[in-house]
């Protein structure tokens, strides 16, 4: 039986919009309770000995939802980065994304290089923020990336391992998260981290994003920590 803390966990922060319309709230007020909530997780699961949390912060397919909820969770990211960057000389996070950036405000890429290059040396939790991310997206530009090797001769076609296609893709040199959990009750991956995630195990709860808590993450941590994890195999002797 898997007793250990999980390494890496990925974390799709659903129910932002329904929590906000309980309330009769305005949908980005909820996305501003999640960032909060997410904010108040990363401090209270420093120590823990989890190293690596990716969130889903922004999804390719996000960019689909109605423009003022798209402008405003842009602003809210820009926010919080500049945020981390104001607070890096006592933060203990590593934050850094995935994703393909090239496509948001100018600002948003600058600061997101920076902020990774001043915490990269921080002994907290390394964070991955998945912004305009998909995994889709992100094998198909690492095909790209991979066929133009293969072009300039730098790699040869019988030199694709399973190993080296995880090189190319955004997560490269972070392990595979062993835990993924979504909230609000939606039981999707919808796009996120589809070939990291072959042997997560998944952890979903009716928590709305807003509202969940260390022990709630607590809560998913001994749910995994009592699975049976085999990888195809029999696990013999547990
Ligand atoms: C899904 O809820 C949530 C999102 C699309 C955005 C999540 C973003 C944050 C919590 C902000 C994070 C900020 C940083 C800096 C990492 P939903 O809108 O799909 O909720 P619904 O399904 O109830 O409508």
């Amino acid at each position: 039986m898997a007793k250990e803390i999980p390494k890496h966990i990925g974390i799709i922060m659903d129910g932002n919009g329904r929590w906000a319309k309980k309330r009769f709230l305005p949908r980005i007020l909820g996305h501003r309770r999640g960032a909060e909530a997410l904010d108040r997780l990363l401090k209270a699961a420093d120590g823990m000995g989890i190293e690596h949390i990716t969130v889903y912060a922004f999804s390719t397919e996000n960019w689909k939802r109605a423009e003022d909820e798209v402008s405003g969770l842009m602003n809210l990211m820009r926010e919080y980065i500049q945020d981390y960057i104001r607070d890096n000389e006592t933060s203990r996070l590593k934050i850094d994304s995935i994703g393909d950036l090239s496509v948001l405000d100018e600002d948003i890429q600058q600061n997101i290089k920076l902020l990774k290059e001043i915490s990269k040396d921080k002994p907290g939790i390394n964070l991955h923020i998945a912004i305009n991310y998909g995994g889709r997206d992100e094998i198909k530009r690492a095909f790209k990336t991979m066929a133009n090797a293969i072009k300039s001769g730098e790699i040869a076609p019988d030199e694709i391992s399973e190993e080296l296609i995880a090189s190319y893709l955004d997560t490269a040199g972070v392990p595979d998260p062993e835990l993924i959990i979504r909230t609000s009750g939606e039981y999707r991956l919808s796009n996120f981290l589809p070939w990291q995630s072959a042997y997560s195990e998944f952890y979903f709860t009716d928590k709305l994003w807003p509202d969940f808590t260390i022990d709630d993450l607590k809560d998913a941590i001994a749910s995994y920590q009592n699975r049976d994890r085999r990888f195809g195999g029999r696990n013999e002797g547990k």
